[in-house]
């Protein structure tokens, strides 16, 4: 019975491996005093999710449950001569999430819905020069600006009809081959490739928060037939 429950434990450890690994606290997105960053911030509060989540009057239209600021912007989105697909004018959804960090016009204390009773404002909640720490903490690399023009394409429509060098999506998603990890499309046809497409922002093992590690470029090669 022991030996049974060993083995179905290793078989479960085993599988468990190639999916995400979320545990958001042991990660640089852990904005909260039990963070790495806490030096940089100087925050009072332990709360991990609230830099991003609310239970209550969240704003939607970015990712489930979000407590950021939108941010306005403006970009410069991706372009070039041997673009096949539609890429929209703005960053949409998950992708504007992701930029109310990383573009570093947002500072991090931004919040729809502060920690504490009510819509608080910053009340006691400290933050050094209440700004964002992008452009001069531990990764420079992290800020990633407003000029996308330099960065792989987000909010473009993947449609292997436009150019046949990629891969189907099944269910909307994009296999990464050899693994049971998939890339997910966003939007409300499930078909765009967002920051999310590629990054899991809870991801605690593999780097740069990545949805599987780019050995050999498998991530790359989900999607694209080169
Ligand atoms: C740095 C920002 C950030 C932090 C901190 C964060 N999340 Fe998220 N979370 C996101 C984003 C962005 C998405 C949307 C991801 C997507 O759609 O692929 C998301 C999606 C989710 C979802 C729905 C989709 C899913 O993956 O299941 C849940 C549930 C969730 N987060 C819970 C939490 C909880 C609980 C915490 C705190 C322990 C937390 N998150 C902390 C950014 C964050
Ligand atoms: C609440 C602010 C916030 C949000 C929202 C946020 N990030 Fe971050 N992110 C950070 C901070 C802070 C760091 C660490 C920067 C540093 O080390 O200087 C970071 C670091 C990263 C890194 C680099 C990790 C490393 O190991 O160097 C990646 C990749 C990243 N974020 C991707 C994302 C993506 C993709 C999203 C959206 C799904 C997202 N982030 C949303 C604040 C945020
Ligand atoms: C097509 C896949 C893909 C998309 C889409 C994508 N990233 Fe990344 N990103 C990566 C990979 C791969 C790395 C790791 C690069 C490396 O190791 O240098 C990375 C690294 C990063 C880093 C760390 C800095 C660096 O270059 O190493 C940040 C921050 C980041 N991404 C944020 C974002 C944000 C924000 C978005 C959306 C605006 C986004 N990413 C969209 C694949 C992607
Ligand atoms: C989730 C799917 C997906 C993943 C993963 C992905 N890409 Fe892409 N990539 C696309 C789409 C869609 C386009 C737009 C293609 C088009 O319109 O012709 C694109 C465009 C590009 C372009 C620009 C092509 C041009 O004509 O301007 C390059 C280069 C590229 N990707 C490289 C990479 C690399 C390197 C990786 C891995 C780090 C990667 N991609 C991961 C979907 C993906």
């Amino acid at each position: 019975m022991k030996r049974a429950l060993l083995v179905l434990t290793a078989v479960l450890l085993s599988v468990g491996v190639a999916y995400a690994a979320e545990d958001v606290r042991n990660t640089k997105h852990n904005l909260s005093s039990t963070g790495s960053l806490s030096p940089y911030l100087t925050t009072t509060t332990d709360e991990v999710c609230v830099f991003c989540h609310t239970p209550h009057f969240a704003s939607i239209a970015e990712a489930p449950l979000w407590n950021r600021t939108e941010p306005t912007g403006p970009y410069n989105m991706y372009s070039s001569a041997t673009i096949d697909m539609t890429i929209a004018g703005s960053p949409q959804g998950v992708s504007l999430a992701c930029l109310s960090c990383h573009d570093g016009t947002v500072a991090f204390d931004s919040l729809v819905n502060e920690p504490g009773s009510g819509l608080d404002t910053i009340g006691t909640w400290s933050w050094n020069n209440n700004g964002n720490i992008m452009t001069s903490s531990t990764s420079p690399s992290a800020m990633i600006g407003t000029d996308l023009t330099n960065d792989h394409p987000i909010s473009i429509t993947y449609d292997t009809t436009k150019d046949p060098q990629f891969r189907a999506p099944v269910n909307n998603r994009i296999a990464v081959n050899g693994t049971n990890v998939t890339l997910p499309l966003y939007g409300s046809n499930k078909d765009q490739v967002e920051c999310g497409s590629c990054h899991n922002p809870h991801e605690k093992d593999v780097a740069t928060f990545l949805r599987v590690a780019n050995t050999g470029s498998q991530l790359c090669l989900a999607c694209h037939i080169k």
